[in-house]
C-alpha cells in the first residue's frame, strides 16, 4: 500500500513537473527557432516594467529568444514618459512609427560627465541613431499622443549604464544588467545551467 501511494506520488509529481516544463518553454522565453515564422506583434506579450506610461515589446531578444547579433524592440510612450539618461556600448538605431518628441544627446567625450546635452526633435517617420556610448534619453514631448519606436540594438543582451543627470560622472553611472525586460528570462536560465 505504501509502495502503491509512493508510486502514485511520483508519477503525479513528475506529471506537474512536465507541465511546468511544457508551459515555461511556450513562455516568452523560447528560443525564435521554436516560434512561428510569422508572429503577430499585437500578439506578442508587452509589459511596462514598472515604468507607467511605457509599453515594450521585445519582438526578437537575445537572452529572450538566443538572438546572437541584433535585438529588436518596439516601444510605446504616453505623453510625457521618457526612458532615464542612459549610455550603452552597442549601436542603436530608432525608426519613429507615430507621434513626436525629443532626443536629448550628449556626444561621448573625454569629459568626466556627459554635459549638456543636444536637443532633436523627432517626428514621425523619422530615423536616428546613438552612436556607441553616447548618453541619451528620449522624451515624448507631445501632451495629445503616444509616441512609439522601432529599436535595433547591436551586440545583445544590452548593457544600460543609468545617469541621475546630465552632470553625473560617467564613472558614477549605475550599470542595470540584466535590463528590466531580460530579467525573468535571465533567471530561468541560470536555473537551467544549475
Ligand atoms: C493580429 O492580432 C490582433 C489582436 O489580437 C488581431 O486583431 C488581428 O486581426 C491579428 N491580425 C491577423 C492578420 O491575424
Ligand atoms: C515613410 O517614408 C517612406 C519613404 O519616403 C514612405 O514610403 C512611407 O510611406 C512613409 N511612412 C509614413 C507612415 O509616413
Amino acid at each position: 500500500m505504501v509502495e502503491r501511494y509512493v508510486i502514485t506520488t511520483l508519477l503525479l509529481s513528475f506529471i506537474s513537473f512536465s507541465s511546468i516544463v511544457f508551459a515555461s518553454s511556450s513562455s516568452s522565453c523560447s528560443s525564435i527557432a521554436g516560434l512561428p515564422l510569422v508572429r503577430n506583434i499585437s500578439e506578442i506579450p508587452q509589459d511596462s516594467y514598472g515604468r507607467p506610461g511605457l509599453s515594450h515589446v521585445t519582438v526578437a531578444g537575445s537572452i529572450l529568444h538566443g538572438m546572437k547579433e541584433v535585438e529588436v524592440w518596439l516601444q510605446t510612450f504616453s505623453p510625457g514618459t521618457h526612458t532615464p539618461i542612459h549610455r550603452h556600448s552597442c549601436e542603436e538605431v530608432f525608426i519613429v512609427q507615430k507621434g513626436s518628441g525629443t532626443l536629448y544627446i550628449a556626444s561621448y567625450s573625454h569629459g568626466k560627465y556627459p554635459g549638456k546635452p543636444e536637443e532633436h526633435f523627432i517626428f514621425p517617420n523619422s530615423t536616428f541613431h546613438i552612436p556607441v556610448n553616447d548618453a541619451h534619453q528620449l522624451w515624448n514631448t507631445n501632451e495629445h499622443e503616444d509616441l512609439q519606436v522601432l529599436v535595433i540594438i547591436s551586440r545583445p543582451p544590452v548593457k544600460v549604464f543609468v545617469y541621475d543627470d546630465w552632470s553625473m560622472p560617467h564613472s558614477a553611472a549605475r550599470l542595470k544588467f540584466p535590463y528590466y525586460w531580460d530579467e525573468q528570462c535571465s533567471q530561468e536560465s541560470s536555473k537551467d545551467e544549475l
